[in-house]
C-alpha cells in the first residue's frame, strides 16, 4: 500500500525513530541510498513561496539518484484549471513521488487519495512535519536523544509549527510545553489527539500562557514567525502584538536546562526571537536548517522502499 507523509502521526513513533536513524546515517554516507536511481522523476509542488524546503528537497532528491521537477505557484494547470484528484492521476503516472506545498491541509488529503505514488506534505496550514523531523535529528545530535527532553514552543500555538510540534514531538517521546496567548492556543483536537499520543510513547503536551513556567528546566526553546504565509498581519505584528511577551530572549534561554534554540527559518529578529538569542552560542538554527536535506532523504527513502 503507498504510503503518505501529510502529518506527523502518519509515522507511528517506531517509524519515526526508523527515519530518524535512517537520517543519521544518510547524513554521514550522503549517496549509500538510490531509491530515485534510473533517475526517476519526483515533482515539488510550491504554491507558497520557499527557500529550505526548495533547496533540501532539489538536492535530496538528487542525491537519491533522481531528477527533481520544481513547481512554482501558479505554474501549473492545478488550483486554476484542473481538479487535485485530476492532477493527483495524471502525475502518479509520471513521478515517483509528489511533494506539495499548500494551503488546505484537505487538499493533500485529496492528492493523496486519488496519488498511487507517495504524497509529502511540505507545509500546510495545518502542519509542517518534515520539519519537525529535522528539528528531532537536531535534537538528538545535541542532546543525545529526543524522548523525554522538554521543549517549549513560544509564539502562535494554533500555527502549522505549533501542531507539528505538539503532535510529532509528542510521538517522538518528548514533553512538549506550548507558550501561547489566549485565542492563539491549540485546537481541542490537536491537544485531544496528543494526549491520546502521550499514553503510548510517555510523553506529554502542556498548554500555558505563562512564558515563564514554560522555559524553566526546558532543554530545547523553539519559536516561529507571528505572521504565517497567507495570514494576515494586522493584530499580530503590531506594537499591541499578542505575541510580545511571548518573544524569545536571553532571560527565556537562561531558565532552561543549557537549552538549545530552534527555529525553522525564515526569523524575524526583534519580533519573535532578539538577535541575541538567535546569533548566540544556544542557537543550532543552521544545524535544523541542513538536517532538512538529512530528514527529508530519509523520509523519501523510507516511503520509497515500502
Ligand atoms: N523552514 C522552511 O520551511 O523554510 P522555507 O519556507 O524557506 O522552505
Ligand atoms: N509558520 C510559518 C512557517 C514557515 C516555514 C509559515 O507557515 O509561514
Amino acid at each position: 500500500m503507498t504510503r503518505h507523509f501529510l502529518k506527523d502521526t502518519d509515522l507511528t513513533p517506531a517509524e519515526q525513530a526508523e527515519v530518524l536513524d535512517l537520517a543519521v546515517e544518510l547524513k554521514a554516507a550522503p549517496y549509500s541510498r538510490t531509491p530515485l536511481a534510473g533517475p526517476q522523476t519526483a515533482a515539488v509542488i510550491f504554491d507558497k513561496t520557499s527557500t529550505r524546503t526548495r533547496v533540501s528537497f532539489a538536492a535530496g532528491i538528487a542525491a537519491l539518484g533522481g531528477q527533481p521537477l520544481i513547481i512554482n505557484p501558479g505554474e501549473a494547470q492545478l488550483g486554476h484549471k484542473e481538479s487535485i484528484a485530476d492532477t493527483a492521476q495524471v502525475m502518479s503516472r509520471m513521478v515517483s513521488t509528489i511533494i506539495w506545498r499548500t494551503y488546505a491541509q484537505s487538499g493533500l488529503e485529496e492528492m493523496a487519495e486519488h496519488s498511487s505514488v507517495p504524497v509529502i506534505n511540505s507545509l500546510s496550514d495545518d502542519f509542517h512535519p518534515c520539519q519537525i523531523l529535522a528539528d528531532l535529528l537536531t535534537i538528538r545530535e545535541h542532546r543525545g536523544d529526543v524522548k523525554g527532553q522538554t521543549m517549549t514552543y513560544y509564539g502562535d500555538g494554533a500555527n502549522n509549527m505549533a501542531n507539528s510540534y505538539a503532535l510529532g514531538g509528542v510521538n517522538a517521546g518528548m514533553h512538549v510545553r506550548i507558550a501561547a496567548p489566549e485565542g492563539f492556543q491549540p485546537a481541542a483536537a490537536i491537544v485531544a489527539e496528543a494526549e491520546a499520543l502521550a499514553i503510548q510513547t510517555g510523553g506529554s503536551l502542556t498548554v500555558t500562557d505563562d512564558p515563564v513556567a514554560a522555559a524553566t528546566g526546558a532543554d530545547v526553546l523553539v519559536t516561529d514567525t507571528w505572521v504565517s504565509m497567507g495570514q494576515d498581519s494586522a493584530g499580530r505584528d503590531d506594537e499591541a502584538s499578542p505575541f510580545t511577551k511571548f518573544q524569545v530572549n536571553q532571560e527565556l534561554i537562561n531558565l532552561g536546562n543549557d537549552a538549545i534554540f530552534l527555529h525553522c527559518l525564515p526569523a524575524y529578529r526583534g519580533k519573535e526571537v532578539t538577535a541575541e538569542v538567535i546569533d548566540g552560542p544556544a542557537s543550532v538554527v543552521f544545524d535544523e536548517a541542513e538536517n532538512r536535506l538529512h530528514a527529508q532523504k530519509a523520509l523519501m527513502t523510507y516511503l520509497l522502499e515500502r
